[in-house]
């Protein structure tokens, strides 16, 4: 979509229809949650979600927290194992968000993830986050509505001076409750916390009987920041090539002859939308040596670097 006046919707359920409209359109909606404002898109449009990381200017793909109404929807994109059932149970709607083994078959944009086969996902409290996401219907995607590296966002006000020109809607909500993120905890295997916030630890321990994993525990999966450098294709990667050399897939962007290209016009916020899916793609063929053709390093074109740079890192 492209970026009239930010429109500023009331909370009632007309505001709200318009809200979910804009998502539907693929629009950039900010809505109010008990924790912080959060900035979303529909989960399952590539473009859309590559918007959200465009506005927040942020220089790397965080995998980015699903925002659903309820536990049955949940479970609809992602697996419950005994541990997260009684977590949710005990905290949703609420403050926690859960990591749990990705549905291969749930249509969640690979942006999401990060290219990961976990999402990590969310059942808000606030009556204006839950009213927005039953009229929209779908999995949103959302980070805390602030510019890369700025504080969280509590108020209407605080979204508006920070992003007002970048996204499309804004459903005031008066401020947030809570006013700090929400408790990340992975239950992909041994339950551990991988974001202190909301909800106390203690609590959830209390729930569990037993107590979380910490993110330096060796035992722990991996905690958030590492786990964005997960994921690399299978296949070794040669950045800023021209072309390819002979044995080399190109993976392409600009106006090149490629095997798959991540924007022929040189749009950044397109190849930020197919870069995960892309980089599966490869691994699918089979690709054992990568060539990427140069991508300008401004705006997503840093993000993109970022993961490719990983990618790139021996191994
Ligand atoms: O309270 C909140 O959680 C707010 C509101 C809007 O819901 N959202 C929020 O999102 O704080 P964000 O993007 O600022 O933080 C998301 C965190 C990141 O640290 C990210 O690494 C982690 O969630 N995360 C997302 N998906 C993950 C995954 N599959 N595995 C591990 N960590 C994940
Ligand atoms: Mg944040």
């Amino acid at each position: 979509m492209t970026h009239a006046p930010l429109l500023i919707l009331p909370p009632d359920v007309d505001g709200v229809a318009r809200a979910a409209a804009v998502l539907r359109d693929g629009g950039l909606v900010s809505f109010p949650t008990e924790t912080v404002y959060g900035l979303g898109a529909d989960a399952r449009k590539d473009r859309a979600v590559a918007g959200i990381f465009a506005a927040k200017g942020r220089p790397s793909f965080n995998p980015l927290i699903v925002h659903l109404p309820d536990m049955a929807a949940a479970e609809k994109y992602c697996v419950f194992n005994d541990d997260a059932t009684r977590l949710a149970d005990a905290f949703w709607p609420g403050a926690l968000t859960l990591v749990l083994p990705l549905r291969p078959d749930a249509g969640i944009s690979r942006l999401v993830t990060a290219g990961l086969d976990t999402l990590a996902v969310r059942v808000p409290d606030h009556p204006v986050a839950q009213r927005l996401l039953r009229a929209f219907g779908g999995p949103v995607a959302a980070p805390s509505a602030n510019p890369s590296g700025r504080i969280s966002p509590t108020t209407a006000a605080h979204v508006s001076a920070g992003l007002g020109n970048k996204i499309n809607a804004l459903v005031d909500g008066g401020p947030c409750s809570v006013g700090l993120e929400s408790t990340i905890v992975s239950c992909v295997g041994r339950p551990a916390l991988l974001r202190a916030g909301g909800i106390p630890t203690e609590a959830l321990e209390t729930c569990l009987g037993a107590p979380l994993a910490l993110p330096d525990d060796p035992e722990t999966p991996q905690s958030p920041g590492q786990l964005a450098s997960h994921y690399a294709p299978l296949g070794t990667v040669r950045l800023n090539a021209t072309e390819a050399q002979s044995g080399e897939v190109l993976l392409g962007f600009g106006p090149v002859s490629a095997d798959l290209n991540l924007s022929p016009t040189g749009d950044l916020t397109e190849a930020a939308a197919k870069l995960f899916d892309y980089l599966h793609r490869l691994d699918l063929m089979g690709a054992t040596r990568i060539a990427v053709s140069p991508i300008p390093d401004r705006g997503l074109g840093r993000a993109i670097n970022d993961r490719l740079r990983r990618a790139a890192a021996p191994r």
